[in-house]
């Protein structure tokens, strides 16, 4: 990113839209980029307290009357001199008549001048008569080396121990995904702990990242105990899944393998959709994000959705390998595509951007989205390329519904022949993974509530009281296997599936 800003404006590029909340390290990256540039050039920084400043200079040495953005932008354009001119948090008055105006007189008349604007500031915000002369970069987040001067810096104050190379690269990766200044607070934090930070604080490091992302509320870390043999039937997708166990490696690079881009799983509710999503985690040894759209969309401020969006997937992709999971994306996405312009056209511009993303993403950041309203999410998802497969979770076979049970039973008792399994399979025609699991603890309470251990047949009475989605929703499910079967991939077994259609 350093070295597209670099080109950006040695390509005398007039204007930069540079999205950070991290100012310093953003200065930083910019009076490098301006001090090698040939000839060199000065950085000046506008912001509406002080007006213009050189970068470097106290604040009070202030270029005079430049506390107005017309004015500023005035300024700038009457220099003669090579320069980068920052101007800090624009966005409130970029859409101003005046603002606007100048801001394109000015940057007209930058050509053949080695001169550049950038507009600096944690949300993007570009006027539409803007469109077309700004470009627009993300700032990323620290890498490995720019925490690695975090971390020498803050073994230098506290004069702490030397680290092995394997001991400093855990400190440094437990903190990938935060900005400079928490990365500092969190190595700070575990120091005053522990009184040190070494290898045993790695797990300091870590909770507290998990806070801090959590604190900006979109991302969630999501940590699963069940391993991926605790969902019951699915052998398709499962094989699908721990063959791409290593994708991510080094080794899958040499040998030539592309990274695994997502998944898309679709399917009937209650049938192990979510579940599968958070065993992947275990199986790749991936941290796994879950993304809530919901809190993504914000009305409070024009671009706000669109920051919080890119800020979740810069972290994401900062916290990379990793898994992004996004449950339910029809109902994230359900308002683009179709009439959904009540939202001033939010969830569309979100939902380009997303897409955009997942175009161009070159970080292995795997996103696996499941859905259930096939007809709600727009074309552009299903379209075959975007996800390197959809798989089409259905209702449990005879055997998956058996295998649902194993699972559930032993779960609960440690000896489950007492069960006949395959009698319950039989009785259970039609529901989900989830009806299954109720239906034990359904005939659970019953049995408790005599003063009993549970039987076969209390299972048999829940089942039977319960009508299943399957047939309370015949209509939906129906139509979502028939559009499913032709499109997707059927996560159950091809024999499974066999059995399925003889049923
Ligand atoms: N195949 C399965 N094997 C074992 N348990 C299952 C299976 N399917 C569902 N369950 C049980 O049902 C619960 C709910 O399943 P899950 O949340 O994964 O369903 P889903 O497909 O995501 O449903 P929805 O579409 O409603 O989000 C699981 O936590 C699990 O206990
Ligand atoms: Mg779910």
């Amino acid at each position: 990113m350093k070295e597209e800003l670099n080109i950006l404006v040695q390509a005398q590029y007039p204007l930069i839209y540079l999205v950070t909340s991290e100012e310093e390290r953003a200065e930083q990256a910019i009076s490098t980029i301006a001090q090698s540039s040939k000839p060199q050039r000065r950085v000046y920084v506008w912001t509406v307290t002080h007006g213009i400043v050189e970068y470097g200079q106290p604040r009070n040495v202030t270029q005079h009357n430049t506390v107005s953005p017309e004015a500023a932008i005035e300024w700038i354009s009457r220099q003669k001199e090579p320069g980068i001119f920052i101007l800090k948090d624009l966005h409130p008055f970029i859409d101003a008549p005046a603002t606007n105006r100048s801001l394109r007189d000015a940057i007209a008349s930058f050509k053949g001048m080695q001169k550049n604007i950038i507009l600096m500031s944690p949300m993007q915000q570009v006027p539409i008569e803007l469109e077309k002369e700004v470009v627009v970069i993300d700032f990323s987040l620290p890498d490995m080396g720019d925490l690695n001067k975090v971390l020498t810096n803050h073994i230098e104050i506290y004069r702490g121990r030397r680290l092995t190379t394997e001991a400093r690269e855990k400190l440094l990766r437990a903190a990938l995904g935060l900005t400079k200044d928490e990365a500092e607070k969190v190595y700070r934090k575990a120091q005053v702990t522990t009184g040190r930070l070494t290898e045993d604080e790695v797990d300091i490091v870590l909770s507290e990242k998990k806070q801090l992302i959590r604190r900006n509320g979109i991302l969630e870390y999501i940590e699963e105990d069940e391993t991926i043999e605790a969902v019951g039937g699915l052998e398709e997708l499962k094989k699908w899944l721990k063959q791409r166990s290593n994708a991510f490696t080094e080794r899958a690079r040499e040998y030539g393998l592309p990274q695994p881009k997502g998944m898309l799983i679709l399917g009937v509710p209650g049938c192990g959709k979510s579940m599968i999503a958070k065993t992947t985690s275990r199986l790749w040894g991936l941290p796994l994000l879950r993304l809530d759209m919901g809190r993504v969309y914000d009305g409070s401020m024009v671009g706000r959705s669109e920051a919080n969006l890119r800020n979740a997937l810069k972290t994401a992709e900062s916290i990379s390998p990793a898994i992004l999971f996004i449950d339910e994306l029809d109902k994230s996405f359900s308002g683009s595509g179709g009439s959904g312009d009540s939202d001033g056209g939010t969830s569309n511009r979100i939902f380009g951007s997303f897409l955009t993303w997942m175009q161009e993403k070159k970080s292995p950041v795997f996103v696996m989205a499941t859905a259930n309203r096939v007809e709600r999410l727009p074309g552009e998802f299903l379209r075959k390329g975007r996800f390197d497969e959809i798989f089409f979770v259905d209702l449990p076979t005879p055997e998956e519904r058996q295998d649902i049970f194993t699972i559930h039973l032993s779960k609960r008792r440690g000896e489950i022949t007492r069960f006949d399994l395959e009698q319950l399979a039989k009785m259970s025609d039609g529901f989900s993974g989830a009806e299954i699991e109720q239906a034990i603890v359904a005939a659970m309470y019953e049995a408790f509530a005599q003063e009993r251990e549970f039987t076969q047949l209390d299972i048999i009475a829940a089942l039977k009281a319960t009508l299943p989605l399957s047939r309370t929703m015949q209509e939906q499910v129906t139509a979502l296997r028939d559009w499913a079967r032709q499109r997707a991939r059927p996560a159950a077994s091809s024999v499974a599936e066999y059995q399925r259609m003889e049923f």
